[in-house]
């Protein structure tokens, strides 16, 4: 994968098929770290699929027998000398907590994090998404988006308005810059 952001989409879509209900996506970079957690209310999943999660021959999908979303994520942050660990539980949700370091050779960049964004709150799924952005310059929170707050202020407005979407889109542009 090119950049983290596909990274994170890629695994945070999981949760759409693990019937989750919300995903919070948390990025939070440090000097030489970026540590990324992307935390579900799905449907989770049981010791032996959690064992067997990170194998690239292990996946629930029907249409190919090989899943590479969370083994890719896993080699990219080893390969940089940081980690990626699941936790996860039946009915209760699932948790990725990734490190990478930065500084290394093989590091790859954060890429278009607005557009993973876009798309994951976009999702047709009606999935609520929160993200949460610390850039290391900053000390405060610098980008928060909450669907479930947005879905107030829309008072039944679909995210799939067309109008909605070049909103969302350009609020997540504007946030990030
Ligand atoms: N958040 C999650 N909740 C429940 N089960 C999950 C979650 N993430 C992954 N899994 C389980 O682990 C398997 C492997 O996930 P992974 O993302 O590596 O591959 P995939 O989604 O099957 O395929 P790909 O990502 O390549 O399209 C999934 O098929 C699913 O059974
Ligand atoms: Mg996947």
């Amino acid at each position: 994968m090119v950049d983290l952001s596909l990274h994170i989409l890629d695994v945070a879509s999981n949760a759409f098929k693990a019937n989750a209900t919300l995903v919070k996506i948390d990025i939070e970079e440090k000097e030489e770290y970026i540590h990324i957690t992307i935390e579900d209310n799905g449907c989770g999943m049981n010791e032996e699929e959690l064992k067997k999660v990170t194998n690239p021959f292990f996946t629930s999908r029907t249409t190919r027998k090989v899943g590479l979303g969370i083994p890719l994520f896993k080699q990219t942050c080893e390969q940089t000398g940081g980690s990626l660990t699941i936790t996860s539980e039946v009915n209760v949700g699932t948790c990725i907590d990734a490190w990478m370091n930065m500084h290394s050779i093989d590091a790859i960049p954060l890429g278009d994090i607005g557009e993973s964004i876009f798309v994951l709150v976009t999702n047709p799924y009606d999935v609520d998404v929160v993200a949460t952005i610390r850039f290391k310059e900053q000390e405060k929170v610098q980008f928060k988006l909450d669907t479930r707050e947005i879905k107030i202020i829309l008072d039944g407005v679909p995210f799939s308005e067309p109008t909605i979407m070049v909103w969302l889109k350009e609020y997540i542009k504007s946030n990030l810059s």
